[in-house]
């Protein structure tokens, strides 16, 4: 059995998935989640697929006491996979102070707690919005390519967290970090035991067309079709959640290795390399699965950045790590979830 692992948000999408592939790396996993925007019960489908019930404590990271409980409980964690926060741009904009209490409170108290509990590394869930609207000669955009001022208060959290991180391992704290930058997580476990779920109606591009295509929304709108990209619509960097998941894997190893010589705090792209536009995605999505989507194009959504996709070959050679699942099938996976919740009387 490999080091213990505390993960944060690991009942959520991202965290689910990359609890799924610690476990069968052979860590040891302790799940951290205030079940804001999840179910306890997606621990059932976690030991479903891999056979172990990871350990689960409903905590509430922003309550420092209780979040120091969860490291005298299990003093053998020596990583920390942070996912928890809340993640609506639209919302964020609307309670700004409960993301910035949310996302920055919870990372500060990890943070100041590591040292005292001898771990060692942490590997952080950013996002590709730090670059905002690359310019077209960084694109794709690479990790060294200007952070841009957020265009919301969720995406200001990403940013501040990563500076938080540096500037705690800049003072000379003995840690260790991974920053991830997501570019768009999507699909589903193979098994359809785990996936996406979301609450309400769906900002996210594949749950509103799985919605849509199972009847649950009439029609998809997709915003915008005057964009400067060959179609028209906007172009993003559609990545796997389960090879997003294994990256996590991935970074871990060498977070914690102490034989590797790094720096302090690294930061990777984590997205496939290449650019796919909605329309694109939604011909692949009735191809994969036979289905029809009712779709229409609706007026440009206010926020949305035109075209990015991310150069990841840094992730690719140092992390070893590549994303190698083709589109159709991770559009398939999504459709396979979403027809295994409407079985289940859920959706
Ligand atoms: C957004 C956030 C990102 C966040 C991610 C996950 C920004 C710029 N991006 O990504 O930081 O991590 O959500 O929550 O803040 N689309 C439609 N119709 C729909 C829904 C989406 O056409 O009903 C289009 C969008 O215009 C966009 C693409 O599909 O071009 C992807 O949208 P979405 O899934 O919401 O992700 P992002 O906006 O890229």
């Amino acid at each position: 059995m490999k080091e213990t692992i505390l993960v944060t948000g690991g009942t959520g999408f991202i965290g689910s998935h990359t609890t799924v592939e610690l476990q069968n790396a052979g860590y040891e996993v302790v799940i951290v989640d205030n079940l804001s925007n999840s179910n306890e019960n997606v621990l059932d489908g976690i030991e479903k697929i891999t056979g172990v019930r990871p350990a689960f404590e409903k905590v509430d990271l922003r309550d420092f006491d209780a979040t120091e409980a969860v490291f005298q409980k299990y003093p053998k964690i020596k990583g920390i996979i942070h996912f928890a926060a809340s993640k609506a741009v639209g919302e964020s904009v609307e309670k700004p102070l409960m993301y910035y209490r949310n996302n920055i409170i919870s990372l500060v108290n990890l943070l100041e707690l590591m040292p005292k509990y001898d771990v060692k590394g942490i590997i952080f869930s950013s996002s590709c919005t730090v670059y905002g609207q690359p310019t077209e000669e960084n694109l794709p955009v690479t990790e060294e390519a200007p952070i841009q001022k957020a265009l919301s208060p969720y995406g200001n959290t990403k940013q501040i967290n990563e500076e938080i991180i540096y500037d705690y391992i800049h003072s000379g704290a003995p840690i260790k970090s991974i920053v991830l930058r997501y570019f768009n997580p999507i699909g589903a476990h193979p098994s359809a035991l785990i996936g996406e779920l979301p609450i309400g109606v769906p900002m996210n591009l594949i749950p509103f067309v799985t919605q849509t295509a199972i009847g649950v929304r009439k029609q998809l709108k997709i915003f915008g079709n005057d964009y400067n990209t060959p179609d028209g619509t906007c172009i993003r960097d559609y990545i796997y959640v389960v090879d997003l998941a294994k990256a996590h894997v991935a970074a871990m190893a060498r977070v914690l290795n102490p034989e590797v010589e790094s720096d302090a705090i690294e930061y990777f792209n984590i997205g496939t390399g290449h650019g796919v536009s909605t329309l694109e995605v939604v011909e692949g999505f009735e191809k994969a699965t036979g289905v029809k989507v009712n779709w229409e194009y609706a007026p440009r959504r206010e926020g949305d950045i035109e075209k990015v996709w991310g150069n990841v070959d840094k992730a690719n050679k140092v992390l070893g790590w590549k994303a190698d699942t083709p589109l159709e099938d991770v559009l398939a996976s999504a459709w396979k979830w979403q027809c295994a919740l409407r079985e289940r009387g859920i959706m």
